[in-house]
C-alpha cells in the first residue's frame, strides 16, 4: 500500500520524506489556504522532495479551463498529477488529459458509479473521501470494498486512493480491503507507528541491559 501525505507543509513532509517511507503527497485548494502559500511555488517545492506523485487540484469548473489549469499545473514538474472533481467536466479533462500521457487524480468520489466512471476516464488514481462520507452517516469503507470488487471485476488499472482518512483504524481496513494508496494528515500517519506496548519494551530492555554494564 502507498502512503500519500495530504498536506501542503512543505517541512511536514520533508520530514516524512527522510523515513523513506512517503510515496506521494495530495493537496487541494483548502490545504493551500491553509499553508498560506502560492499555489506554483508550494507545488514545485514539494515536488522536489518526493519522487512520487503530486496531486495539484484545478479550481476551474468547465472543461475548457480545466485544461488550461491542468497545462500551467502539469509544467510545474514532471510528477504533478492534475486533480480534477467527479463532474462531467472532470471526466472529460481526465480522459484528455490522461490520453496525453498526464497523471490524474479525480477526486470527491462518493459512490461506486463514481469510481465506475472515473476509471472508464482513464484515472491514475480515484479519490473516494471515507471521512466525509462517514461524517453523513455512510459507511465509508463499505464503499472502499465495492470500489475494489468493481475494479477487481474489470481489471481496471487506475488505483484507489483512500482520501479523507481521519484516524488509524480507516488505514488499518483500507489495507484489509486491499486499496493501492491511502493518503492522510502527517499526524496520523506518525500515529501508525505508535504502540505502548512498544514504548514499555523498549523501557524495559534498556533498564535491563543498563544492569548488563555492557556497551555494543
Ligand atoms: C484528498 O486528496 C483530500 O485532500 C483530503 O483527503 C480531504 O480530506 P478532509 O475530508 O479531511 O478534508
Amino acid at each position: 500500500m502507498k502512503f500519500f501525505a495530504d498536506t501542503a507543509d512543505v517541512a511536514d513532509i520533508q520530514d516524512l520524506a527522510s523515513t523513506g517511507l512517503l510515496d506521494g503527497v495530495t493537496t487541494n485548494p483548502s490545504l493551500i489556504a491553509k499553508s498560506g502559500r502560492d499555489l506554483k511555488e508550494v507545488t514545485r517545492e514539494i515536488c522536489a522532495l518526493v519522487d512520487g506523485p503530486v496531486s495539484a487540484e484545478v479550481v476551474a469548473l468547465d472543461h475548457q479551463e480545466m485544461m488550461k489549469e491542468a497545462d500551467i499545473l502539469r509544467h510545474i514538474a514532471d510528477n504533478v498529477c492534475i486533480k480534477v472533481p467527479l463532474t462531467i467536466d472532470g471526466l472529460k479533462t481526465c480522459k484528455a488529459l490522461t490520453r496525453d500521457g498526464a497523471l490524474v487524480n479525480v477526486t470527491l468520489c462518493f459512490s461506486a458509479n463514481q469510481a465506475l466512471l472515473a476509471a472508464k476516464a482513464g484515472a491514475t488514481f480515484v479519490s473516494p473521501f471515507v471521512g466525509r462520507h462517514d461524517d453523513v452517516g455512510q459507511n465509508g469503507m463499505a464503499l472502499i470494498a465495492d470500489i475494489r470488487r468493481i475494479y477487481d471485476n474489470y481489471a481496471f488499472s487506475t488505483e484507489i486512493l483512500v482520501a479523507s482518512v481521519r484516524h488509524p483504524i480507516h488505514v488499518h481496513e483500507a489495507a484489509l480491503i486491499g486499496a493501492d494508496v491511502m493518503t492522510a494528515p502527517p499526524a496520523i500517519i506518525r500515529q501508525l507507528v505508535r504502540h505502548p506496548l512498544t514504548d514499555k519494551g523498549i523501557e524495559g530492555f534498556l533498564a535491563d541491559w543498563g544492569k548488563t554494564g555492557q556497551a555494543i
